[in-house]
């Protein structure tokens, strides 16, 4: 006679019929059942950006099947996805509203990892994954902004490879490996439309599944104390809370928040299309978008150009290597006193250019 597979606490049905085949229980109660600190407060930014990528993976799949990825084609595409195809300005709006949001969470989520010092020891590689999905991201933006090919697509991009132009040494190879000559033709958006929808997702993909396995077995950062060494998982006088379904039923919370702020923006502000993009005529303001507004309106402003471009490349530099160099274990804000200051300076001084450069 053949075992009944539902007997004792194991789930029948089909979940029992799932498990007896796969043992995925154990995985999903490792992912699930863990304790957070009481006084952990990730103000919900990595998990929203986590529900941004993911509202940018369903979105741009959606997209994809109406796109045509040639200059004679594309805008054509985006034309008719807009105003024939049904629901196709939602998605579409969704799609840039989503993109801005995610830059904008992923930065903020930065900031607040780095004020409560949960970049500390042992959380050192935990940031420096994070660092490299904040360039994927802003990756994510310079590539997918050429795609419409309308007249703002086409010179935002100049300007972005304009500016990889600049950098020293590797400057020249560098603009030309990303435009796949040297003009902005059908071979550069062949090269962003494979790396936006291709590259980007699968590195993304890979990068985050990393982060969010060191989170995992790191358990989340307590603001106040400073981590022990080496880590102790469990603290015996460490008040805890499940992070299922507590912290879980939180988080989903803001999720909802956020799809009805992308829906209420879209509708609002749907996403444009300019004139056909022209290589000839040169619009009266070209800018690219907010997210690189601050470190073009630098260029403008350092005279010296070669200045303007290493200032941003050894801020990221030193943004990836920062934990490897702030070594204390301090985690208050009140107690670090320059570290906290200077980040508060910057972020200032990074605002001011980016309102400058919008207004300018
Ligand atoms: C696509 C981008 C990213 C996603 C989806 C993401 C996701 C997450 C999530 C879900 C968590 C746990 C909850 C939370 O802290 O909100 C987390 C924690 C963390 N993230 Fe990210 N993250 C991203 C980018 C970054 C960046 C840019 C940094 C910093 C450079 C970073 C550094 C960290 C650190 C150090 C932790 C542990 C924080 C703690 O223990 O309190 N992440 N991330």
């Amino acid at each position: 006679m053949a075992a009944t597979p539902s007997t004792g606490n194991k789930p029948g049905g089909v979940i029992g019929w799932i498990e007896e085949r796969s043992g995925i229980s154990a995985v999903v109660n490792a992912g699930l059942h863990v304790r957070i600190p009481m006084s952990a407060n990730t103000m919900y930014f990595g998990g929203i950006a986590l529900f941004l990528f993911m509202i940018q993976a369903v979105t741009g799949t959606l997209l994809s099947l109406y796109y045509k990825g040639t200059p004679e084609a594309a805008y054509k595409s985006v034309q008719y996805l807009t105003s024939d195809v049904s629901f196709g300005w939602l998605i579409r709006s969704i799609h840039h509203w989503g993109a801005n949001l995610m830059i904008l969470f992923v930065a903020l989520h930065l900031l607040r990892v780095f004020f409560q010092g949960a970049f500390k020891f042992p959380r050192e590689l935990t940031w420096v994954f994070g660092c490299l999905l904040f360039m994927v991201t802003l990756g994510f933006g310079f590539t997918g902004y050429l795609l419409p090919w309308d007249q703002r697509a086409y010179w935002a991009t100049v300007v972005g490879t304009d500016i990889a132009g600049g950098v020293p040494v590797v400057g020249e190879t560098l603009r030309l490996l990303l435009l796949g000559g040297s003009d902005i033709t059908g071979d550069t958006m062949s090269r962003f439309f494979g790396i936006h929808v291709l590259v980007l997702p699968l590195a993304l993909a890979g990068l985050l599944a990393v982060h969010l396995i060191l989170v995992h077995q790191l358990g989340l950062a307590n603001p106040k104390k400073m981590s022990p060494r080496p880590p102790a998982k469990n603290d015996p006088n460490e008040p805890l809370r499940p992070f299922f379904p507590h912290y879980v039923i939180d988080e989903m919370v803001a999720w909802y928040i956020i799809l009805a702020v992308l829906v209420v923006l879209s509708s609002i502000w749907p996403a444009g299309l300019e004139e056909p993009a022209n290589p000839i005529l040169t619009p009266m303001h070209v800018k690219p978008e907010w997210y690189y507004l601050a470190v073009y309106q630098l260029l403008k402003l350092i005279p010296i150009k070669i200045i303007g471009i290493l200032t941003p490349i050894i801020g990221i530099g030193l943004l990836v290597i920062w934990p490897f160099l702030d070594r204390s274990p301090e985690v208050l804000m009140r107690r670090r006193k320059f570290a906290v200051g200077g980040a508060t300076l910057i972020v200032i001084a990074m605002i001011g250019l980016t309102v400058y450069g919008y207004v300018s």
